[in-house]
């Protein structure tokens, strides 16, 4: 079956490291057929919208949607994102962002003495609401009285169905949960947040559950990585402690994302976590390894398990090689040899 996919370069380096990603998935002759928008902080000089006002109806009509990076200096963040990322993930009720974190061999990660045995994590970030609800407003503006309130926004059916998804991944893994919290300060969410997940756990009662709190969290992710394997956190505390995971596995520019609309309310969204990366766009030096695992992720969502593997594979191959590398990791490569080395890594398999 054909999947139409929607393709969003986006911003600064996004739209270095997506055609790397539509190159390495095009050498693998499936029937997906691309059409791409050029959205994004360009288009919001031109139009004044991130994308056009009916932007949210044109994707619906497609089978995934993916996407290099939103947001340029040009743009105040907060209209970027608001304008076109958060939108996204919100209205096609993409819940779960989904991100591997796993030290690739042969790379070399920061920490001491870990290999890739050590570090491989699955993070399942609450991906609609908490800090990202965008409740509030601002009084007095301009003045010495102003007001700016932000209130998080904590629902029980999200938290649970993020919960459920995470609890059915670490079965398929190693049957270990650690739920992000910070009930310890937080009177009201986080302690929500906790019994949805100790309910839940009660159903789950092959999966060992931890109760960590995100401070404690990310030092555990540093001291001791291998005792991790996969993460439920709210909206905030996951996309900080991808970051952090990003770190772990030596660069930014290999971490990839899966936004699931898992009830398939909508597509879904494949981006690479790096973002527009102002200071090295336009100079062909991005890592694509985002952008191109991402793509991964998207074809064993539309069901090409096998050539994802694939991909996977190849990544894993071209840093076990070593010699056709980006800056970030130590090499000397540019975007597009990054690309054609993953292409020439892909070994033949059946799907
Ligand atoms: C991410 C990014 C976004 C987020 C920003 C750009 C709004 O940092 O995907 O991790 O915070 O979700
Ligand atoms: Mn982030």
């Amino acid at each position: 079956m054909s999947h139409r996919i929607a393709v969003i370069p986006g911003d600064g380096v996004g739209k270095e490291v997506v055609p790397e990603g539509l190159k390495v998935v095009a050498a693998l002759g499936l029937p997906l057929e691309f059409e791409e928008f050029p959205w994004g902080s360009e288009f919001y000089a031109r139009t004044g919208g991130m994308m056009p006002e009916d932007g949210l109806a044109t994707l619906a009509g497609f089978d995934a949607i993916y996407l290099g990076a939103i947001g340029w200096p040009t743009v105040p963040d907060h209209v970027s994102l608001w304008g076109c990322l958060l939108p996204i993930r919100k209205t096609f009720e993409q819940y779960v962002n989904v991100r591997p974190v796993r030290l690739l061999p042969g790379t070399r990660g920061p920490l001491a003495g870990r290999g890739p045995g050590d570090v491989d994590m699955l993070f399942i970030r609450e991906n609609t609401e908490g800090e990202y609800s965008g409740t509030g407003g601002r009084v007095h503006t301009g003045t010495e009285a102003e007001v700016a309130v932000e209130v998080p926004v904590f629902t029980r059916r999200a938290i649970e169905r993020c919960a459920r998804f995470a609890f059915e991944r670490a079965r398929e893994r190693r049957s270990r949960l650690v739920s992000v919290t910070k009930s310890n300060a937080s009177r009201y969410a986080y302690v929500l947040w906790d019994e949805v997940v100790a309910g839940l756990a009660r159903a789950y009662a092959d999966v060992q559950v931890e109760r960590v709190h995100v401070d404690a969290m990310a030092a555990r992710m540093v001291l001791r990585p291998d005792t991790i394997d996969v993460v439920v956190a709210s909206n905030l505390f996951a996309d900080i402690l991808t970051d952090l995971g990003a770190a772990l596995q030596g660069s930014l520019g290999l971490a990839a994302s899966a936004n699931l609309s898992v009830e398939g309310r909508g597509p879904s969204m494949f981006e690479p976590v790096h973002g527009s990366a102002p200071d090295i766009a336009g100079q062909g030096r991005a890592n694509p390894i985002g952008a191109v695992w991402s793509a991964a992720l998207m074809l064993r969502h539309l069901g090409h398990g096998a050539q994802a593997d694939r991909v996977e594979r190849a990544i894993d191959a071209v840093c076990e090689d070593g010699g056709v590398l980006t800056g970030d990791l130590g090499g000397a490569a540019s975007t597009a040899d990054v690309g054609d080395a993953l292409v020439r890594a892909l070994q033949p398999v059946g799907d």
